[in-house]
């Protein structure tokens, strides 16, 4: 078994983190740099990432787990740092040309012609997806999950454990963060630290459906 799968085999949610176990400085950093480096379509980075490491910031995040999704309050409050994963609500040329400008800062493009056919490509899929298939704001979404999947496997990788949760008030959060005015909505949001010894989900056995069902050998 390759390193990588026997991080995935091994990853887990955790259901009950350790209050007393903090991320470290250098951790937090490294959480910034696998959320900063996930690919997205024509690396459009459709995202923001609201991050909590302080009570207050995190008991901010927990006022959208109240009432009904309550289950997921103690794993945002006992966490050592959460992150809500946000989306854009809109992709519109300025911030295609933002990107377009920070790749030629990192020096993608070994002459204008590059430049301006990848500039092309980036405002065609956003056109396409906000004017035609308008579906821009789902489309972004997709982008955010695919930064969802590298912070799950790549917080494993560094031996930290996490909860991803959907399950939390959409405009609480909305509200509380004030993410509405920001042009954000909160798409997903990640608890990370160390299990506690009593989280029974630690050893449970991993449980994903046969082969069979989920390829097609064509
Ligand atoms: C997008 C997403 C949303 C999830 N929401 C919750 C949640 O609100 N609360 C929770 O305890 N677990 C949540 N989970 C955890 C899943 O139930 C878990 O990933 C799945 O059962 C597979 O188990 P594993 O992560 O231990 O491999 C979520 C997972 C994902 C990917």
């Amino acid at each position: 078994m390759t390193p990588y799968i026997d991080t995935l085999q091994k990853r887990y949610t955790t259901k009950i983190f350790d209050p007393t176990r903090t991320l470290s400085a250098d951790e937090v950093q490294a959480i910034k740099t696998i959320l900063r480096l996930s690919p997205s379509s024509t690396n459009s980075q459709p995202w923001h990432f609201m991050i909590a490491t302080t009570p207050e910031g995190k008991d901010r995040i927990a006022q959208a787990t109240e009432g009904f999704y309550q289950f997921n309050e103690a794993k945002v409050k006992n966490a050592s740092a959460v992150v809500v994963l946000c989306t854009r609500t809109d992709i519109d040329k300025a911030y295609t040309d933002m990107i377009t400008t920070q790749e030629e800062k990192d020096g993608r493009y070994p002459n204008d012609e590059v430049k301006e056919t990848v500039r092309g490509g980036r405002e065609f899929f956003a056109n396409l997806h906000r004017d035609q298939i308008k579906d821009a704001p789902h489309w972004m979404e997709k982008q955010t999950f695919i930064a969802l999947g590298n912070l799950l496997v790549g917080v494993a990788h560094l031996g930290l454990h996490a909860c991803p949760m959907e399950g939390f008030d959409y405009e609480v959060m909305s509200e509380t963060l004030g993410l509405k005015a920001k042009g954000l909505a909160p798409t997903v949001i990640v608890s990370l630290g160390i299990s506690a010894e009593n989280d029974f989900n630690a050893g449970a056995p991993k449980s994903r459906l046969p082969e069979e069902v989920l390829f097609t050998e064509l």
